[in-house]
Protein backbone atom coordinates (compact mmCIF):
# COMPACT_ATOMS: atom_id res chain seq x y z
CA UNK A 1 0.00 0.00 0.00
CA UNK A 2 1.24 3.00 -0.93
CA UNK A 3 1.89 6.10 1.21
CA UNK A 4 -0.51 8.89 0.82
CA UNK A 5 -0.02 12.79 -0.06
CA UNK A 6 2.65 12.89 -2.53
CA UNK A 7 2.48 16.08 -3.70
CA UNK A 8 0.80 17.39 -7.04
CA UNK A 9 1.75 20.45 -8.88
CA UNK A 10 -0.42 21.64 -12.40
CA UNK A 11 1.48 21.60 -15.25
CA UNK A 12 3.15 25.44 -15.49
CA UNK A 13 6.16 27.37 -14.72
CA UNK A 14 6.59 26.73 -11.13
CA UNK A 15 5.79 23.15 -11.85
CA UNK A 16 8.35 22.71 -14.42
CA UNK A 17 11.25 25.02 -11.96
CA UNK A 18 10.53 22.92 -8.82
CA UNK A 19 10.75 19.78 -10.93
CA UNK A 20 13.92 21.17 -12.80
CA UNK A 21 15.45 21.63 -9.73
CA UNK A 22 14.39 18.12 -7.96
CA UNK A 23 15.80 16.26 -11.13
CA UNK A 24 19.30 18.27 -10.57
CA UNK A 25 19.55 17.24 -6.73
CA UNK A 26 19.19 13.47 -7.90
CA UNK A 27 15.59 12.94 -6.84
CA UNK A 28 13.03 11.71 -9.56
CA UNK A 29 9.38 12.99 -10.19
CA UNK A 30 6.45 11.74 -12.23
CA UNK A 31 5.59 13.74 -15.60
CA UNK A 32 3.08 13.02 -17.95
CA UNK A 33 3.86 12.35 -21.54
CA UNK A 34 1.70 11.56 -24.58
CA UNK A 35 2.05 7.54 -23.93
CA UNK A 36 2.05 7.20 -19.97
CA UNK A 37 2.96 9.11 -16.89
CA UNK A 38 6.95 8.71 -16.63
CA UNK A 39 9.42 8.30 -13.62
CA UNK A 40 11.94 10.31 -14.88
CA UNK A 41 15.54 11.32 -13.33
CA UNK A 42 19.25 12.28 -14.73
CA UNK A 43 20.08 9.85 -16.66
CA UNK A 44 23.80 10.89 -15.92
CA UNK A 45 23.30 10.17 -12.37
CA UNK A 46 23.70 6.68 -11.35
CA UNK A 47 22.49 6.82 -7.81
CA UNK A 48 19.03 9.12 -9.37
CA UNK A 49 18.68 6.44 -11.81
CA UNK A 50 18.71 3.60 -8.57
CA UNK A 51 16.10 6.05 -7.31
CA UNK A 52 13.52 5.25 -9.70
CA UNK A 53 14.12 1.44 -9.02
CA UNK A 54 13.77 1.88 -5.58
CA UNK A 55 10.41 3.97 -6.07
CA UNK A 56 9.03 1.66 -8.57
CA UNK A 57 10.02 -1.63 -6.28
CA UNK A 58 11.11 -3.34 -9.33
CA UNK A 59 12.43 -6.55 -8.52
CA UNK A 60 14.64 -6.82 -11.76
CA UNK A 61 17.07 -4.06 -13.62
CA UNK A 62 15.82 -3.65 -16.96
CA UNK A 63 17.38 -1.19 -19.58
CA UNK A 64 15.04 2.53 -19.04
CA UNK A 65 14.17 4.35 -22.21
CA UNK A 66 16.21 7.78 -21.96
CA UNK A 67 14.30 11.20 -22.97
CA UNK A 68 15.88 13.72 -25.40
CA UNK A 69 14.62 17.42 -26.38
CA UNK A 70 15.46 16.87 -30.33
CA UNK A 71 17.76 14.41 -32.52
CA UNK A 72 20.34 16.77 -31.67
CA UNK A 73 20.58 15.94 -28.34
CA UNK A 74 19.78 12.51 -29.82
CA UNK A 75 22.48 12.17 -31.71
CA UNK A 76 24.73 13.05 -28.76
CA UNK A 77 24.22 9.90 -27.18
CA UNK A 78 23.86 7.31 -30.19
CA UNK A 79 24.71 6.77 -33.27
CA UNK A 80 22.39 7.40 -35.83
CA UNK A 81 22.42 5.52 -39.60
CA UNK A 82 20.55 6.91 -42.43
CA UNK A 83 17.29 4.58 -41.93
CA UNK A 84 17.15 5.88 -38.52
CA UNK A 85 17.11 9.26 -38.69
CA UNK A 86 14.22 8.65 -40.80
CA UNK A 87 12.37 7.16 -38.39
CA UNK A 88 13.46 10.39 -36.33
CA UNK A 89 12.13 12.56 -38.65
CA UNK A 90 8.59 10.90 -39.46
CA UNK A 91 7.69 10.29 -35.67
CA UNK A 92 9.66 12.41 -33.40
CA UNK A 93 8.72 14.38 -30.99
CA UNK A 94 6.34 11.15 -30.59
CA UNK A 95 5.64 7.38 -29.45
CA UNK A 96 8.34 6.33 -31.14
CA UNK A 97 11.28 4.43 -29.00
CA UNK A 98 14.77 3.62 -31.08
CA UNK A 99 17.07 1.77 -29.81
CA UNK A 100 20.86 2.81 -30.78
CA UNK A 101 24.23 1.56 -30.92
CA UNK A 102 25.30 3.72 -27.65
CA UNK A 103 27.89 6.67 -27.80
CA UNK A 104 30.91 5.83 -25.74
CA UNK A 105 31.25 9.50 -24.52
CA UNK A 106 27.59 9.71 -24.02
CA UNK A 107 27.83 9.65 -20.01
CA UNK A 108 24.85 7.80 -19.16
CA UNK A 109 24.83 5.89 -16.08
CA UNK A 110 25.79 2.55 -16.73
CA UNK A 111 22.20 0.95 -14.32
CA UNK A 112 20.29 3.36 -17.15
CA UNK A 113 21.29 0.68 -20.02
CA UNK A 114 21.44 -2.28 -17.73
CA UNK A 115 25.05 -2.32 -18.66
CA UNK A 116 24.64 -2.80 -22.69
CA UNK A 117 26.16 -1.23 -24.79
CA UNK A 118 22.80 0.22 -26.97
CA UNK A 119 20.34 2.82 -25.62
CA UNK A 120 16.82 3.02 -25.81
CA UNK A 121 16.00 6.69 -27.29
CA UNK A 122 12.64 8.60 -27.56
CA UNK A 123 11.65 12.57 -28.32
CA UNK A 124 8.52 12.81 -26.44
CA UNK A 125 5.72 15.11 -27.86
CA UNK A 126 4.21 16.21 -24.74
CA UNK A 127 4.38 19.85 -23.42
CA UNK A 128 5.42 18.88 -19.87
CA UNK A 129 7.76 16.46 -20.63
CA UNK A 130 9.00 18.85 -23.83
CA UNK A 131 9.03 21.81 -20.71
CA UNK A 132 11.27 19.47 -18.17
CA UNK A 133 13.72 18.49 -20.69
CA UNK A 134 14.58 22.23 -21.83
CA UNK A 135 14.41 23.33 -18.09
CA UNK A 136 16.98 20.56 -16.93
CA UNK A 137 18.51 20.43 -19.69
CA UNK A 138 19.99 16.75 -19.22
CA UNK A 139 18.69 13.38 -20.79
CA UNK A 140 16.25 12.42 -18.17
CA UNK A 141 15.54 7.69 -17.57
CA UNK A 142 12.31 7.26 -17.52
CA UNK A 143 9.78 4.06 -16.94
CA UNK A 144 6.16 3.85 -16.26
CA UNK A 145 5.39 5.96 -12.96
CA UNK A 146 4.01 3.14 -11.11
CA UNK A 147 4.86 0.27 -8.56
CA UNK A 148 6.25 -3.00 -10.30
CA UNK A 149 3.41 -5.10 -11.60
CA UNK A 150 1.00 -2.23 -11.52
CA UNK A 151 -0.88 -0.56 -14.63
CA UNK A 152 0.66 1.92 -16.42
CA UNK A 153 -0.32 5.21 -15.21
CA UNK A 154 -2.51 8.13 -17.32
CA UNK A 155 -3.53 10.21 -14.79
CA UNK A 156 -2.01 11.94 -12.11
CA UNK A 157 -4.09 10.44 -9.68
CA UNK A 158 -2.87 7.06 -11.01
CA UNK A 159 0.25 7.56 -9.99
CA UNK A 160 -0.07 8.90 -6.56
CA UNK A 161 -2.62 5.71 -5.61
CA UNK A 162 0.52 3.83 -6.81
CA UNK A 163 3.75 5.52 -5.69
CA UNK A 164 2.46 7.64 -2.80
CA UNK A 165 5.17 9.80 -1.10
CA UNK A 166 8.05 7.33 -2.91
CA UNK A 167 7.87 9.96 -5.82
CA UNK A 168 8.19 13.95 -4.50
CA UNK A 169 6.34 15.69 -7.46
CA UNK A 170 4.03 14.67 -9.55
CA UNK A 171 3.27 17.05 -12.08
CA UNK A 172 -0.19 16.89 -13.21
CA UNK A 173 -1.11 17.77 -16.69
CA UNK A 174 -4.68 15.81 -17.03
CA UNK A 175 -5.16 12.47 -19.13
CA UNK A 176 -2.29 11.35 -21.60
CA UNK A 177 -3.37 11.14 -25.17
CA UNK A 178 -2.01 7.51 -26.04
CA UNK A 179 -2.65 5.55 -22.77
CA UNK A 180 0.35 2.77 -23.94
CA UNK A 181 3.44 2.74 -23.79
CA UNK A 182 5.52 3.87 -26.90
CA UNK A 183 6.59 1.24 -29.59
CA UNK A 184 9.93 0.23 -29.09
CA UNK A 185 12.22 -0.17 -32.59
CA UNK A 186 15.21 -2.24 -33.06
CA UNK A 187 16.82 -1.90 -36.67
CA UNK A 188 13.55 -3.06 -38.64
CA UNK A 189 12.42 -5.48 -35.96
CA UNK A 190 9.41 -3.60 -33.37
CA UNK A 191 10.46 -4.70 -29.78
CA UNK A 192 7.46 -3.57 -28.10
CA UNK A 193 3.97 -2.92 -30.02
CA UNK A 194 2.52 0.69 -28.84
CA UNK A 195 0.97 3.23 -30.58
CA UNK A 196 2.97 3.37 -33.73
CA UNK A 197 1.71 0.52 -35.23
CA UNK A 198 3.81 -1.91 -38.34
CA UNK A 199 1.80 -0.78 -41.24
CA UNK A 200 2.75 3.26 -40.39
CA UNK A 201 6.48 2.24 -41.01
CA UNK A 202 8.17 3.37 -44.16
CA UNK A 203 9.36 -0.05 -44.84
CA UNK A 204 8.29 -3.55 -43.63
CA UNK A 205 8.87 -4.09 -40.29
CA UNK A 206 9.70 -7.41 -38.25
CA UNK A 207 7.96 -8.77 -34.81
CA UNK A 208 10.22 -9.74 -32.04
CA UNK A 209 8.93 -13.24 -30.96
CA UNK A 210 8.06 -13.59 -27.76
CA UNK A 211 10.43 -16.63 -26.66
CA UNK A 212 13.04 -15.70 -29.37
CA UNK A 213 16.81 -16.70 -28.29
CA UNK A 214 18.76 -13.25 -28.37
CA UNK A 215 20.57 -13.24 -31.18
CA UNK A 216 23.35 -11.25 -33.09
CA UNK A 217 25.89 -9.80 -30.35
CA UNK A 218 24.81 -6.05 -29.92
CA UNK A 219 21.57 -6.83 -31.76
CA UNK A 220 18.85 -7.19 -29.91
CA UNK A 221 20.30 -8.80 -26.47
CA UNK A 222 18.02 -7.08 -23.38
CA UNK A 223 20.31 -8.42 -21.31
CA UNK A 224 24.16 -7.55 -20.65
CA UNK A 225 26.08 -10.71 -18.79
CA UNK A 226 29.90 -10.91 -18.64
CA UNK A 227 32.68 -13.10 -20.57
CA UNK A 228 33.81 -14.81 -17.59
CA UNK A 229 32.34 -17.52 -15.55
CA UNK A 230 30.74 -15.49 -12.61
CA UNK A 231 30.69 -17.06 -8.63
CA UNK A 232 27.85 -15.46 -6.23
CA UNK A 233 27.44 -15.21 -2.46
CA UNK A 234 31.36 -15.36 -2.10
CA UNK A 235 33.71 -14.61 0.73
CA UNK A 236 37.11 -14.27 -0.56
CA UNK A 237 38.71 -14.49 -3.83
CA UNK A 238 39.75 -17.81 -5.15
CA UNK A 239 43.02 -17.80 -7.50
CA UNK A 240 42.56 -16.15 -10.26
CA UNK A 241 38.82 -14.49 -9.49
CA UNK A 242 38.65 -11.41 -9.25
CA UNK A 243 36.31 -10.15 -6.08
CA UNK A 244 33.35 -7.79 -6.07
CA UNK A 245 33.32 -7.06 -2.56
CA UNK A 246 29.98 -5.70 -0.68
CA UNK A 247 29.59 -4.34 2.69
CA UNK A 248 31.73 -5.72 5.19
CA UNK A 249 33.67 -8.32 2.62
CA UNK A 250 36.39 -6.66 0.64
CA UNK A 251 37.41 -6.90 -3.23
CA UNK A 252 39.42 -5.58 -5.97
CA UNK A 253 36.60 -3.87 -6.17
CA UNK A 254 33.02 -2.62 -4.26
CA UNK A 255 29.39 -2.72 -4.56
CA UNK A 256 29.07 -0.49 -1.00
CA UNK A 257 31.59 -0.03 1.39
CA UNK A 258 29.02 0.50 4.00
CA UNK A 259 25.86 -1.65 2.51
CA UNK A 260 24.05 1.10 1.03
CA UNK A 261 21.94 -1.12 -1.92
CA UNK A 262 20.91 2.01 -3.51
CA UNK A 263 25.09 2.71 -3.89
CA UNK A 264 25.22 -0.66 -5.00
CA UNK A 265 22.58 -0.85 -7.52
CA UNK A 266 24.38 2.47 -9.28
CA UNK A 267 27.91 0.71 -9.39
CA UNK A 268 26.88 -2.81 -10.39
CA UNK A 269 27.15 -2.82 -13.96
CA UNK A 270 30.55 -0.64 -13.85
CA UNK A 271 31.69 -3.50 -11.84
CA UNK A 272 31.07 -6.05 -14.10
CA UNK A 273 32.19 -4.21 -17.05
CA UNK A 274 35.78 -3.81 -14.66
CA UNK A 275 35.65 -7.35 -13.96
CA UNK A 276 35.02 -8.67 -17.23
CA UNK A 277 38.19 -6.80 -17.86
CA UNK A 278 40.32 -7.43 -15.72
CA UNK A 279 43.70 -9.91 -15.82
CA UNK A 280 41.69 -12.56 -14.04
CA UNK A 281 39.82 -15.35 -15.48
CA UNK A 282 36.71 -15.32 -13.20
CA UNK A 283 34.67 -13.35 -11.63
CA UNK A 284 33.14 -13.44 -7.65
CA UNK A 285 30.60 -11.46 -5.62
CA UNK A 286 30.09 -11.30 -2.34
CA UNK A 287 26.92 -11.64 -0.93
CA UNK A 288 24.02 -8.66 -1.20
CA UNK A 289 20.99 -9.02 1.24
CA UNK A 290 17.45 -9.81 -0.70
CA UNK A 291 15.82 -7.23 0.59
CA UNK A 292 14.86 -3.32 -1.29
CA UNK A 293 17.10 -3.07 -4.57
CA UNK A 294 19.17 -5.85 -3.28
CA UNK A 295 16.53 -8.17 -4.95
CA UNK A 296 17.24 -6.40 -8.25
CA UNK A 297 20.43 -6.77 -7.80
CA UNK A 298 20.41 -10.45 -7.27
CA UNK A 299 18.08 -11.35 -10.03
CA UNK A 300 21.10 -9.42 -12.27
CA UNK A 301 23.71 -11.34 -10.87
CA UNK A 302 21.84 -15.05 -10.87
CA UNK A 303 21.18 -14.29 -14.83
CA UNK A 304 25.04 -12.98 -14.78
CA UNK A 305 25.83 -16.43 -13.47
CA UNK A 306 23.66 -18.98 -15.57
CA UNK A 307 24.55 -18.70 -18.75
O1 LIG B 1 6.02 5.38 -23.51
C1 LIG B 1 7.09 5.10 -22.99
O2 LIG B 1 8.05 4.68 -23.62
C2 LIG B 1 7.21 5.34 -21.48
C3 LIG B 1 7.07 6.83 -21.22
C4 LIG B 1 7.29 7.19 -19.78
O3 LIG B 1 7.97 7.54 -22.04
N1 LIG B 1 8.45 4.84 -20.99
C5 LIG B 1 8.73 3.53 -20.89
O4 LIG B 1 9.99 3.30 -20.44
O5 LIG B 1 7.95 2.65 -21.17
P1 LIG B 1 10.58 1.96 -19.90
O6 LIG B 1 11.94 2.35 -19.39
O7 LIG B 1 9.66 1.30 -18.97
O8 LIG B 1 10.75 1.06 -21.17
C6 LIG B 1 11.68 0.06 -21.05
C7 LIG B 1 11.60 -0.85 -22.25
C8 LIG B 1 11.83 -2.26 -21.78
O9 LIG B 1 10.94 -3.13 -22.43
C9 LIG B 1 13.25 -2.50 -22.22
O10 LIG B 1 13.52 -3.83 -22.41
C10 LIG B 1 13.37 -1.66 -23.47
O11 LIG B 1 12.61 -0.51 -23.16
N2 LIG B 1 14.76 -1.25 -23.70
C11 LIG B 1 15.41 -0.24 -23.11
N3 LIG B 1 16.68 -0.19 -23.52
C12 LIG B 1 16.84 -1.19 -24.39
C13 LIG B 1 17.93 -1.67 -25.16
N4 LIG B 1 19.13 -1.09 -25.11
N5 LIG B 1 17.73 -2.75 -25.96
C14 LIG B 1 16.51 -3.33 -26.03
N6 LIG B 1 15.44 -2.92 -25.32
C15 LIG B 1 15.60 -1.87 -24.52
MG1 LIG C 1 6.14 0.04 -17.44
Amino acid sequence: MADPNPRILPYGTAAIAEAAARIAHGECVAVPTETVYGLAADARNAAAVAGIYAAKGRPAFNPLIVHVADLAAAEGLAVFDAEARDLAARFWPGPLTLVLPLRGDAGIASLVTAGLSTIALRVPRHRAMQALLAASGRPLAAPSANASNALSPTRAAHVAASLGNRVPLVIDDGGCEAGLESTIVAGRTILRPGPIAAADFPFAMARRQHDAAITAPGQLATHYAPAKPLRLDATAAAPDEWLIGHDSIRGDDMLSASGDLVEAAARLFDALHRADASDRAGIAVAPVPDEGLGEAINDRLRRAAHR
